[in-house]
């Protein structure tokens, strides 16, 4: 498919991004010339998955779609049970409410903001247990979303076994910037688990890219193929959430992978509820065809080879203009960091949100914030959380953008660099919802 782009002009951007609060959520995409907002649902649909389109069964309960899915998903992930979702954070509300109360500890590596949402939206803790590497931009660590294994210990030492259903991992890790786990770190989270007695629970969102880097950069695994590579990983894992429009290359759509029958029955339950039957959980019979040939897609190495380059490009564009970016580069975006970019703005003002705007009005590409916005008040004090790292994302979506579009965005990045002594003013909130406000938030110049 080819889209038509709109160019437009410096003062149009301005009045639009005033008319949006200066909140880029808020924009219409025709506002947009170049949208790295996100990698999810933005991807392109190959014509594999486009003809699995056509033969959709749209039957209500057994469709062969639902099958289809489920025997994919058998055989690439190795999960014996599965449930349809209609997308990552439903899966995450039907799992969730299965398993997490009021009072319950959840440990993890930069919990994803949605994942974060409904623990605390079940008045429950999420707990992060990243390495202390992953929070310094300067250092080039091969495996940034590894969870600190004695952090992680200390958590299940000091709260008692009911009290944590599960212990989550996110793989690659998006909130530290894309960010691998490690296999070996993997197998020490599941050793961990199994002396504590603890569930696993893998946020599967970029599975195949954490095996790629799995292969790229852990010694032992770079004779194994992508395949035996996520089949070995998720061997770690009880049950899994999927955001399916990330690796799994479509618009909209998720599951939860379990191996256990009991978890998959007390699930089924919640997913019927919140979702619809079992065997089609909010998708339509097509969508499921078409997810599990992007699963298929996904998975392979030629595939992950180019897209995760495509990012590392531009990556390496914007380290040669000197702009301060998250080392080494993650597999789904380049996380520009805005506390070393503009050190002379107080947090309060929102750096990362602020470069957002500036990169907007300097050329109409759209990335976005996860920092302090994203991060959140404290549920109990209300106060701001200031998270170690305050992040402008530039999300790559799959199959979309060339890398001319790359070295545009490198030279507007690069334009705002320049002048960025006469950055003077940040953001302040001027209205804000009770919880993920950073979609909504409006926000004013101080
Ligand atoms: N987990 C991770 C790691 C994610 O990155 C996302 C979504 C979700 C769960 C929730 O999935 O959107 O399908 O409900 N991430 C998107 C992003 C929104 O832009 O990073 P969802």
């Amino acid at each position: 498919m080819v889209e038509h782009l709109r160019r437009s002009t410096r003062e149009e951007r301005e009045q639009w991004i005033r008319e949006a609060n200066y909140n880029l959520f808020k924009l219409k995409s025709e506002q947009v010339f170049i949208d790295l907002l996100t990698d999810s649902g933005t991807g392109a649909m190959s014509d594999r998955q486009w003809s699995e389109m056509m033969l959709g069964d749209e039957s209500y309960a057994g469709a062969s779609s639902y099958f289809k899915m489920k025997d994919t998903i058998r055989e690439i992930l190795g999960f014996e049970y599965f449930l349809p979702t209609h997308q990552g954070r439903a899966a995450e509300n039907v799992l969730f409410s299965a398993l997490v109360k009021a009072g319950d500890i959840i440990p993890g590596n930069s919990h994803f903001d949605t994942t974060k949402g409904h623990i605390e939206f079940r008045k429950a803790k999420a707990v992060d247990c990243t390495i202390a590497e992953a929070f310094d931009t300067t250092v080039n660590h091969p495996f940034k979303g590894n969870l600190d294994l004695n952090k992680l210990e200390d958590v299940l030492k000091s709260h008692p076994k009911e009290k944590v259903p599960f212990i989550v991992v996110t793989v690659t890790c998006n909130s530290s910037g894309g960010q691998p786990v490690s296999m070996e770190n993997l197998r020490g989270v599941r050793q961990l688990a199994d002396k504590y007695g603890i569930m696993v629970v893998f946020d599967s969102a970029r599975f195949a890219e954490n095996a790629y880097f799995i292969k790229t950069r852990e010694a032992g695994y770079a004779g194994k193929t992508i395949r035996e590579i996520v089949l070995e990983m998720f061997s770690y894992a009880d049950a899994m959430t999927m955001s399916s429009k990330k690796d799994a290359i479509v618009n909209m759509g998720g599951f939860i992978g379990m191996r256990s029958k009991e978890l998959f029955e007390k699930a089924s339950v919640f997913n019927i509820m919140f979702e619809g039957y079992i065997t089609y959980g909010g998708m339509s019979g097509r969508d499921m065809n078409a997810l599990a040939q992007g699963l298929r897609e996904g998975t392979c190495f030629d595939y992950l080879e180019t897209r995760i380059s495509q990012v590392a490009y531009l990556g390496q564009r914007l380290v040669d203009f000197g702009v301060p970016v998250q080392q080494p580069f993650g597999g789904h975006a380049i996380f520009v960091d805005a506390k070393r970019f503009l050190p002379q703005l107080p947090r309060e003002q929102f750096q990362a949100q602020t470069l957002a705007v500036e990169l907007y009005l300097e050329g109409g590409v759209r990335g976005v914030e996860i920092g302090a916005l994203l991060a959140d008040r404290d549920p109990e004090t209300r106060e701001n959380r200031y998270p170690a790292l305050e992040l402008l994302r530039l999300t790559i979506p799959r199959r979309v953008y060339t890398n001319n579009h790359m070295d545009y965005v490198a030279t507007a990045l690069a334009n705002v660099y320049e002048r960025r002594n006469s950055i003077i003013k940040g953001l302040k909130i001027t209205g804000e919802a009770p919880i993920m406000r950073h979609f909504t938030v409006d926000l004013a110049k101080v």
